[in-house]
């Protein structure tokens, strides 16, 4: 059992493993928030205090009471317009245009199991994985209901948080802004770790203070964002990757979000993650009820690492689902960066013959195959095979690629419209557009109506009309440009901004269903789309638009800080790299590659026969690192913003097996030696290095590390596998690589 209520007290204790998380519903009916961190017996009560505050209001049932305000005491879902001046979770226009909710008790119910959310992702468990609790609340003057949703994951030391806001008045309401997850801490100097970034450079990790005054991060695109990740950790001022408390809290949500952060007057914490309050008024007649996106809490009194391994599990274990859950992920090459537009059915095929000679697995024929679509500016939207740029019927040219043993996937856009396109052409209203004003363009395409059905059915109908001419075993689902002009021509505009994501969903869903043995990458410019919603479907996510080794190293530290290897794809791309022009090793490449699900983004026959003869070699060293990497523990041994060196290593679940990875990152004259200190080990094992044949003590390698050769080369990178084995240590060194 991790839910418990006790009855007399009021007393809600929700326990994991490691972790409980405490509130109450106190004397006046108010849900107050009474702890959440490492695991604690007692009832927390009594960390309440009760002052007079100036300028502090008291509610009325208080009875004159200066002692009681909802401005200072902390609470499960604060609400706008009852004396509570810090941020709010929730943000109620009534019928009579007040804004105003003032949320009661009413009741609650312990279930075993996991919840589940219409339309939305949501984590998913089994009756003995978790328990759900649900506290219905309410306001009694309008009859505004909301029922928050906990999920406990003991095992998992994992907490989920939702709300369901249900109009049960007269008169209709608008739901102005709205939170799945608010904690309040009485005490304690926090930083927020947060991932900011642009197109071709995502998820780069910022670490600040939580001062006085808001602090807030959030995306107003459409999609949850390349500039700001719906993902951000609350950590203690001294926390570090092996020591100190810190809270996870990931938004699983691929749309507009806000997270805040805020330091009261009275130094107390308010955090919240929700849905974005702009461009946001949802209307709910009587009887509708609308669905908080869920936000997975996460805590850990062992630093940073221990927080992402949690985050990790639950994104794999109980976020990613389907066929390739736990399977094996195609090698695959993909025809972007190695043809962009220019190419035809001959170009794919010989793609499709390099990589049977390379032992790459699949070819995927990216952007440009459909309708007008030469470059950049048309055809989107008219989703039929340019046979005559194929040179055949896409049935064909896939027969003729499985024939080589190659599989074969697709690129789509699905959500989008070219205005040079017979789509737009025949439906202009099906794109979201102001019709008094000029679109906003981005790559000179709009974005479809998703919150319509009639527009997703269509484009539905097209995608599967594709999808059904041949052996089609993997699909790249893009999206390419922010959402503006955010006016439906059907639907009501405060709900288009979330409709539009839930009809996303809703197609991907539809997809699923009738392609389960298909596997989806997700993709927007790279990762403008990266978070556990998207996830919950596509269990790969194209991680970044830039495939230079060095920028990977970053994006791929920041985003595994709250998700797994298993939905970072990473592919070798030729050099100079098209994004950077920098020139980095076939061998670093495909070592930073291997930090996610390997594939490769160029044109073989521009290589050399030596470089080829390396590529199949680092196939087979992929494959047979492939499943420690993608369901192994994984372990940031640097920090590449500021070491010299970038180093990560993956080890077995029992810790028999491990794999490091080092990129030496910068080269000086007469420099000194980087020790990269090893992790997850078992101390009194020997590990031997199998590409050396020496041994090691797991303490050795952990305490002392182990110390990098110098080269005169840049950016070398360096791969250790370490087994380990039962024999006594005999020739166990003390020198490291040589
Ligand atoms: C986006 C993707 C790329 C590629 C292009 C095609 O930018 O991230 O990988 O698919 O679109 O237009």
């Amino acid at each position: 059992m991790a839910i418990y209520y006790q009855h007399e007290e009021r007393l809600f204790s929700l326990h994991t493993e490691h972790s409980t998380y405490q509130m109450k519903v106190d004397d006046l009916g108010y849900l107050l928030h009474l702890y959440y961190g490492a695991k604690i017996t007692g009832n927390m009560d009594y960390l309440l205090t009760y002052y007079d505050r100036g300028f502090s209001g008291n509610p009325y049932d208080a009875g004159g009471d200066k002692t009681y305000s909802l401005d200072v005491l902390p609470q499960e879902y604060p609400a706008m317009g009852t004396g509570d001046y810090r941020n709010s979770a929730l943000i109620i226009r009534n019928s009579d245009e007040s804004e105003c909710c003032c949320l009661h008790y009413v009741s609650h119910k312990i279930e075993n199991g996991k919840y589940s959310l219409k339309g939305l992702p949501a984590v998913y468990a089994s009756d003995e994985e978790a328990q759900t609790l649900e506290i219905l609340l309410e306001d009694s003057v309008s009859n505004v209901q909301v029922k928050l949703l906990y999920g406990v994951l003991e095992k998992e030391d994992i907490i989920t948080r939702s709300a369901i806001i249900s109009n049960h008045g007269n008169g209709s309401i608008v739901v102005e802004k709205a939170a799945s997850a608010c904690l309040d801490f009485v005490t304690g100097d926090y930083d927020v770790l947060s991932f900011w970034g642009r197109h071709t450079m995502e998820r780069n990790l910022q670490r600040r203070a939580i001062e006085h005054g808001s602090y807030s991060i959030g995306s107003r695109r459409g999609a949850s964002s390349h500039q700001y990740n719906p993902a951000v950790i609350l950590a203690q001022r001294d926390t570090t990757e092996n020591y100190g408390k810190c809270y996870g809290m990931v938004f699983v949500y691929s749309g507009n979000f806000l997270f805040e952060a805020e330091k009261d007057q009275y130094n107390q914490t308010r955090v919240i993650m929700g849905l974005h309050n702009e461009l946001f008024n949802y209307p709910l007649e009587q009887g509708e009820n609308l669905v908080i996106p869920e936000t997975i809490l996460g805590f850990t009194e062992q630093g940073l690492a221990k927080l992402s391994m949690q985050f990790h599990r639950c994104i794999r274990e109980h976020i990613c689902r389907g066929r390739f859950q736990y399977q094996t992920r195609p090698v695959l090459i993909n025809s972007w960066e190695a043809a962009y537009f220019d190419f035809n059915g001959e170009t794919i095929c010989n793609l499709a013959k390099d990589a049977a000679e390379l032992g790459i697995d699949m070819v995927v024929m990216d952007d440009g195959w459909f309708g007008k679509r030469d470059d950049d500016n048309s055809g989107l939207g008219d989703w039929q095979v340019n046979e005559q740029k194929l040179g055949c019927t896409l049935g064909e040219m896939i027969e003729k690629i499985n024939v080589l043993g190659v599989k074969f996937g697709i690129w789509i856009e699905p959500e989008m419209v070219s205005e040079d396109s017979s789509l737009y052409r025949e439906h202009p209203e099906w794109a979201l557009r102001i019709p008094s004003r000029k679109p906003v363009l981005a790559r000179n395409q709009l974005v479809l109506d998703f919150s319509r059905e009639d527009v997703r059915n269509y484009i539905f109908d097209s995608i599967c009309g594709v999808l059904d001419q041949g052996n089609i075993e993997y699909i790249k689902w893009d999206m390419n440009r922010s959402l503006a002009d955010i006016y439906s021509m059907e639907n009501s505009q405060g709900k288009v901004i979330y409709d539009y994501v839930l009809g996303v969903y809703d197609f991907l869903e539809k997809l699923l269903q009738r392609y389960p043995d298909i596997l989806i990458e997700g993709c927007s410019g790279g990762g403008g789309r990266f978070d556990a919603g998207m996830m919950y479907y596509t269990p790969q996510i194209w991680c970044s638009d830039n495939t230079d080794a060095l920028d990977r190293i970053r994006i791929q530290y920041g985003t595994s800080f709250l998700y797994p290897v298993s939905t970072m794809a990473s592919h070798v791309s030729a050099v100079p790299n098209h994004q950077t022009g920098r020139r980095v090793s076939l061998h670093t490449r495909g070592v930073v590659a291997m930090g996610g699900i390997f594939g490769y983004e160029l044109d073989p026959k521009t290589i050399t026969k030596e470089e080829r003869e390396e590529i199949k070699e680092q196939i087979v060293q992929y494959k047979k690192y492939e499943e420690l990497i993608r369901k192994g523990y994984y372990y940031r041994l640097s920090n590449p913003y500021e070491d010299l060196y970038a180093a990560w290593m993956f080890t077995s679940e029992n810790g028999d097996r491990a794999l490091l990875n080092v990129v030496i990152l910068e080269n000086h004259s007469n420099m000194a030696v980087n020790y990269v200190k090893l992790k997850g080990l078992k101390p009194d094992a020997i590990y031997e290095d199998t590409g050396s044949g020496k041994k090691y003590y797991g303490s050795a390698l952990m305490e002392a590390g182990i110390p990098m050769p110098i080269e005169k080369e840049e950016y070398s990178a360096y791969q250790m596998e370490l087994i380990s084995v039962s024999n006594e240590p005999g020739d166990c060194l003390r020198r490291g690589f040589d």
